[in-house]
């Protein structure tokens, strides 16, 4: 088939390389020229495991190409693909200008029926107003239809998640979008959701409050955890083996971050109010996981005592392992904190540092763990790397002013590290 994603953020990216390998012919368009130049040298703007090959493969192939022209795009192609980006507004809700300009294109160079598919995270009802845009300046009356075919992608997995969906959701009108749809997904053999528009838009909102909801569940149990000596990845294995909860998202930590979960956790509480419904749950949710910055400061300053001019080697930037995404990052705001409160900070994370540099002026990065820990009076795991899980703890013992390790996502055993000989602090591992 003939595709063309327009935003070649991460999502248009990836979605985009994908199905070029799945052998469909593919334009990628953006209106940020030199994004679009520095891509066709094959300069990624991303890093995502497997993304860089994927896309020189694929380009070589001649299945994916890429261009600044949406009308290039729209003429060439069956399915449209809207990934623009949708950032949150003063008040929480989405900003759409960005889906309401693409939309608008669209119709201005409309000839022959097209399908336009919302990929990016919207508002319920989003689909109407892209219908009723495309309508409004569809100058040629050219038939078409729009669909929501929300994704459901991790960074750092998002080709495995592509490749391997749990199911895939089609909110679609008419038997033209719903064929075109299911045929375009047919190689990957994954269950179909296939359902109205609206549904499918708030499916995606609902998973994502769901998820973040289960973390700040977790972390609520970890903060009782810690008062009563109980230890929460054991509680949380007890829980997780009950089907009916699953193991996923039970991971106690500083929190969630990125670039969805904070943004359409806000996005879902706006839209909810704004139809006259208080979503509590998702307030306390949010309200958590800002706490959670909060316990593990407080750990350190438990510890510390005194933490103006210490210095803490801090392990782990990215929001998660396996990117080097730094939007709402808990590591940001920690260190922010942490310096302004006059502690030195040693950084050093293996991919994030080139962006955590832009923000983060007054913290030093290191070429590697151990750089950070040297004369540093604590280390501070932030993000869970798996070069993290195995250092060389002899070494890390004697390059530290004092054997104190404050483990943020829980990657170390309490009672190994008590043998090592440190002073061990998790999330929700027992008293101290
Ligand atoms: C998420 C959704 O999973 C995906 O379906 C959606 O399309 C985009 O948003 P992503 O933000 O890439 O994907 O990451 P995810 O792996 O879900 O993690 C989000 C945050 O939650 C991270 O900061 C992670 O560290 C945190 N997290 C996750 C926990 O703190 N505990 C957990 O158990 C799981």
């Amino acid at each position: 088939m003939k595709i063309s994603l327009i935003g070649c953020g991460y999502v248009g990216l990836v979605t985009g390389s994908c199905l070029a390998e799945l052998g469909n012919k593919v334009i990628c368009v953006d209106n940020d020229s030199k994004k679009i130049a520095r891509i066709k040298q094959g300069k990624i703007p991303i890093y995502e495991p497997g993304l860089e090959e994927l896309i020189l493969n694929n380009v070589k192939k001649k299945r994916l190409r890429f261009t600044s022209s949406i009308q290039e795009g729209v003429k060439y192609s069956e399915i449209i693909f809207i990934a623009v980006g949708t950032p949150p507004l003063e008040n929480g809700e989405a900003d759409l200008t960005g889906i309401e300009n693409v939309a608008r294109h669209i119709a201005l160079n409309l000839s022959g029926y097209r399908l336009i598919v919302e990929k990016s995270t919207v508002p319920v009802e989003t689909g109407e107003w892209v219908k009723k845009t495309i309508s409004t300046y569809n100058k040629h009356k050219a038939e078409f239809d729009v669909a929501s075919n929300p994704e459901f992608l991790r960074e750092g997995s998002a080709i495995e998640d592509f490749m391997h969906p749990d199911r895939i959701v089609i909110g679609v009108e008419s038997k033209r979008a719903r064929d075109l749809l299911v045929n375009l997904y047919k190689p990957l053999n994954a269950p179909l959701v296939i359902t109205n528009i609206r549904s499918a838009e708030l499916i995606k909102h609902a998973s994502n409050a769901f998820l973040a909801t289960k973390i700040s569940f977790i972390n609520a149990i970890a903060y009782i955890c810690d008062k009563v000596g109980a230890d929460v990845e054991e509680v949380a294995r007890g829980m997780g083996l009950d089907k009916r909860i699953g193991q996923s998202n039970l991971s106690a930590g500083v929190g969630y971050g990125g670039s969805c979960f904070p943004k359409d956790l806000d996005a879902f509480i706006a839209i909810s109010e704004r139809i006259g419904y208080n979503f509590d749950l998702l307030k306390a949710v949010r309200n958590i996981n800002e706490e959670q910055k909060h316990f593990i400061l407080k750990k350190v300053r438990d510890f510390l005592w005194v933490v103006k001019d210490k210095t803490i080697a801090v392990l782990g930037l990215s929001f998660k392992p396996d990117t080097d995404d730094i939007r709402n990052a808990p590591s940001i705001d920690i260190i922010k904190e942490l310096l302004h409160e006059g502690v030195k900070i040693k950084a050093y994370d293996p991919q994030a540092m080139n962006k955590a540099k832009e923000v983060l002026d007054k913290a030093a990065f290191c070429k590697d763990p151990y750089e950070a820990c040297k004369g540093a009076d604590c280390l501070l795991v932030i993000t869970e790397w798996n070069e993290f899980k195995e250092l060389d703890f002899k070494k890390v013992k004697h390059l530290l002013k004092r054997p104190l390790i404050i483990d943020g996502r829980n990657i170390y055993e309490p009672k190994s590290m008590k043998e090592k000989g440190f002073t061990y602090v998790g999330i929700g591992r027992g008293r101290h």
